[in-house]
């Protein structure tokens, strides 16, 4: 069943830089500004700097309205991917759509810069690389295709339905309340796809700000499509990132929830992937998780080893085998809840 629904369709670090806004992506010039590093550890505080951002008059789509005079107290959450040092913006504070998309980001320590590509921020390790491309497994790769992307929401995800997945609201529903420690926080999620929950947790109101993140640029133009045709996720504190669970664009210890929905048997390397989540989760921060499971206790015996064969273009796991890498990275308080082939499970950074 698994195979047909998967395989069928704080401490945040801030900095303080001022800038003259001028956009996007052209960054070669002016990083001299030497950011002086600010540890903001109150979720309170946090979230009044992301409402303060986001009020940032522009169009995402027209960026010459732009109206902001010389901007002050960045609030810059994103790190590169290569040494985890916090980047340096140039362009409007904020983590909203329309902030990230005018801003370029730079890291001084690589000298590399990041900018934006079709509404998302490109965070990847091969960011603006021209000679060199890397094709992934194929949990992956299929889901950069155009048409798997469009089809998403529109059939392919329903199919989950029929191995025991309760459905986007519900999902959602059973989600937040494993997040109630993180309320008030920064909360990623990874492997995004179009949105559907990145979406959601926007618009609660829960969080100071949200990051829907995934490798694949198609999803993430999806994923932009979905907030544009509705005004009341466009405003708020939601910013698109390009970017691989493996190499996450975040410094240690700084973002308060991580949500990876239908995405760990994606993953090349599940172990990979929570290790690095728990990298950057802060202490007391909250991950949740749901999958596909290899087998349930109703499969027959004599049937598992068939499916570990068989179900070898993803990586589906079974509920030991997840408790065992989330309690081997160092997560604590796991706890799931399973219903045919579909668990959510949960676990908290000490
Ligand atoms: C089945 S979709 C899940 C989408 C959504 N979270 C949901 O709950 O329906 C799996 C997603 O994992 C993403 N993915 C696969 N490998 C990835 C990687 N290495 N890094 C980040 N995302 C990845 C895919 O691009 C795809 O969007």
């Amino acid at each position: 069943m698994a195979i047909m629904a998967a395989a069928s369709p704080s401490s945040s670090i801030y900095h303080r830089v001022s800038f003259s806004p001028k956009y996007p992506a052209a960054l070669s010039r002016d990083f001299h500004h030497r950011p002086r590093l600010l540890r903001l550890g109150s979720p309170r505080l946090r979230a009044s700097t992301a409402v303060r951002a986001s009020s940032a008059v522009a169009d995402v789509e027209k960026p010459e309205l732009a109206t902001e005079q010389s901007q002050t107290l960045d609030t810059e959450i994103f790190s590169c991917p290569i040494c985890y040092e916090p980047l340096i913006r140039k362009g409007p504070p904020g983590l909203n759509l329309r902030a990230v998309y005018r801003s370029g980001f730079k890291c001084e320590k690589c000298d590399k810069t990041y900018s934006s590509k079709d509404n998302y921020l490109d965070l990847t390790l091969i960011a603006g690389l021209k000679e060199y491309n890397e094709v992934k497994p194929v949990g992956t790769e299929l889901f950069r295709s155009p048409l798997v992307s469009f089809l998403y929401e529109r059939g392919w995800r329903q199919n989950f339905d029929r191995s025991g997945f309760p459905g986007p609201d519900e999902e959602f529903e059973m989600a937040q309340k494993y997040f109630k420690p993180a309320e008030g926080g920064l909360l990623v999620d990874v492997s995004c796809g179009s949105g559907l929950f990145s979406r959601r947790f926007a618009k609660s109101g829960t969080y100071s700000g949200v990051i829907a993140l995934d490798f694949s640029e198609n999803m993430l133009r999806q994923c932009y499509d979905f907030i544009k045709s509705d005004a009341s996720v466009m405003d708020t504190n939601l910013a698109l990132v390009r970017a691989d669970v493996a190499r996450l664009p975040f410094a240690s210890g700084s973002v308060d929830a991580v949500h990876a929905g239908a995405a760990l048997h994606c993953w090349p390397s599940p172990s990979n992937a929570i290790a690095e989540i728990t990298r950057v989760l802060r202490s007391g921060g909250v991950f949740v998780g749901t999958t596909f499971l290899r087998y349930t206790p109703s499969t027959p015996r004599i049937l598992r080893p068939l499916r570990q064969v068989f179900l070898t273009n993803y990586n589906y796991l079974t509920a030991e085998e997840i408790e065992d890498v989330c309690t081997s990275c160092g997560l604590t308080n796991y706890t799931s809840e399973i219903r045919q082939s579909f668990i959510m499970f949960s676990a908290q950074k000490p």
